[in-house]
């Protein structure tokens, strides 16, 4: 069913079909209050392509995995970050989250050699380290909350990782505590009259979440001063040669700034002998300020942990709920394990390995832990939907999109649909076989995005993800404390929303 509607004077608009009949404001109440039914009611009832208004922005909900690539990938010039992350940049300054256009480009060329699979794998040894050491200090017998253990661990080795830093809990601690009541106040500046409540900085909300943006702000410039006083003395004069392969981003990125710096010196003075004006017309030269430095490492913190904590966190939770599936997991570490014990004997390894843990040379062999995490993310994309401004009026399947709408795709709608998923409420790992997999449309399955602006972590996290499961489920086993209710919390992460508390019992007898 088309619907044509004279929104403005000039122009005729054919809209899809969609909830218009039910004013604005209901739908925003209802979309405040429930996001991912009201899309999927939506995407039920109207298709592939639906319009809608929320409280006066068009919205386009595209449910089709062939315009998600067009959108994505084909036509990705034609569209903006949407207005929650231009909401994020608050928090998340210009990093590479909500950068667009060439500072979006110059920034990727400087984090990529960050993500290279050389530089991935060389990660591999903090994750299965930090993994096995928070499984070392759990008990047999007690209750924790698996949400939290995630984002504690996962921000551990994000730090780690990126800046060579070990945070000490009490700085954790107040960077996910500030972490979190930000994310809480940037659902609040969502709301309709959210940006004028913000202007009155004695509300409670509004003071707390200045106070929490101060920590986040004093914790990683203090970072930033602390690792300029380490490199003080070190050899810049070949910074270029400075591989990524041997520093971690954190120090690379201030080296660069050191030698910009002093290069800068001396062209200066140089140019002052020399009495002329001539300026210097290379820009890098002046790239990377400390907030530019500041914003890098605020955008890999948060983007670098929230979002595979909740992967781990949803994965155990359908783990504990699937014996069966459990079972076959912990078939496949054993059989790893038992592997790494038969070679001790033969005195082919080293120490390193008897230490017994589940390392990056043991990836391959992970094919089941995979696929769990695969169908894990496929019922909870961590990120749940991707939102964008249309730039240009902008042609889809039947439709133009005008100029300044917003669109929505949603993985959690997407990856629920009928169409591509037999019994798609079902956990099953095992539909993910290489047959299925090669049939599948791209962006039927798309948890990390795709095209220009998908997600540079995602080796990253594919491998966090297997080493954390594999090995915690080396040791142990959890059982679903009873009488919670599990309840999904959709911000820009797809968060429990009350944690998920599990009881631990120990698989090493
Ligand atoms: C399971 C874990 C993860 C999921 C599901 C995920 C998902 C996503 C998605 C969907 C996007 C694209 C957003 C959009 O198009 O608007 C994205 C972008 C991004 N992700 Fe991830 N992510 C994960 C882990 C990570 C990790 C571990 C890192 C860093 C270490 C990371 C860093 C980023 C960055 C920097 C971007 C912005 C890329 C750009 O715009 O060029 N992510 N992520």
């Amino acid at each position: 069913m088309l619907v044509v509607c004279c929104s403005s004077m000039e122009k005729n608009i054919k809209y899809p079909s969609g909830p218009t009949s039910i004013l604005p404001a209901k739908i925003l109440r209802k979309f405040l209050h429930d996001p991912i039914n009201t899309f999927n009611n939506i995407a039920k009832k109207y298709g592939d392509i639906s319009h809608f208004k929320l409280a006066r922005q068009d919205v386009y909900l595209i449910n089709n995995p062939d315009y998600i690539e067009q959108v994505l990938i084909y036509d990705h010039h034609n569209f903006k970050k949407g207005k929650r992350l231009q909401t994020a940049k608050r928090f998340l300054g210009e990093g590479l989250v909500t950068s667009e256009g060439e500072l979006h480009d110059s920034q990727k060329r400087v984090i990529h050699p960050f993500f290279l699979p050389k530089k991935i794998s060389s990660y591999g040894s903090i994750m299965s380290k930090y993994s096995v050491d928070v499984s070392r200090q759990w008990i047999d017998g007690s209750i924790i909350d698996i949400h939290k253990e995630m984002i504690d661990l996962t921000f551990a080795i994000i730090c780690k990782s990126m800046m060579n830093y070990d945070m000490d809990t009490k700085e954790a601690e107040q960077f996910t505590k500030a972490f979190s009541i930000t994310k809480e106040y940037s659902k609040r500046l969502q709301h309709p009259i959210g940006h004028v409540l913000d202007s009155i900085p004695i509300l409670p909300k509004v003071a707390q979440s200045r106070k929490a943006g101060q920590t986040l702000e004093n914790i990683v410039y203090n970072l930033i001063s602390d690792r300029k006083k380490m490199i003080q003395d070190q050899d810049i004069s070949d910074v270029n040669n400075l591989k990524s392969d041997n520093t971690d981003l954190l120090t690379k990125l201030l080296l660069t700034q050191k030698a910009n710096e002093t290069t800068n010196l001396e062209n200066q003075s140089k140019n002052n002998q020399k009495n002329n004006n001539i300026k210097n017309q290379d820009t890098s030269y002046s790239a990377l300020p400390d907030k530019q430095i500041r914003d890098h490492l605020i955008t890999m913190l948060i983007a670098g942990h929230e979002t595979t904590a909740n992967a781990l966190t949803w994965t155990f939770y359908l783990i504990s709920q699937h014996p069966e599936i459990e079972k076959k997991i912990t078939q496949e570490i054993e059989s790893i394990l038992q592997n790494q014990k038969d070679e001790d004997k033969s005195g082919t390894t080293d120490n390193q390995k008897s230490k017994k843990s589940i390392t990056v040379k043991d990836l391959p062999k992970l094919k089941y832990t995979e696929k769990v995490l695969r169908e894990s993310m496929r019922l909870y994309p961590p990120v749940w939907s991707i939102g964008r401004i249309v730039k240009e009026d902008y042609d889809l399947g039947d439709y133009t999109i005008p100029k300044d709408s917003a669109i929505f795709m949603s993985q959690y709608v997407m990856h629920r649909d009928s169409r591509f998923y037999e019994d798609p409420e079902l956990f099953n790992p095992d539909r993910w076989t290489d047959e299925f997999k090669r049939h599948l449309p791209r962006f039927a399955y798309f948890p990390f995005g795709g095209g220009l602006r998908g997600c540079i972590g995602e080796p990253f996290a594919w491998q966090e993800g297997i080493l954390i499961i594999s090995n915690i489920m080396m040791s142990w086993t959890m059982k679903l404390v009873p009488n919670q209710r599990i309840k999904l919390d959709p911000g820009i992460t797809l968060n429990p929303k009350k944690g998920i508390k599990m009881e631990l019992h120990s698989r090493v007898k």
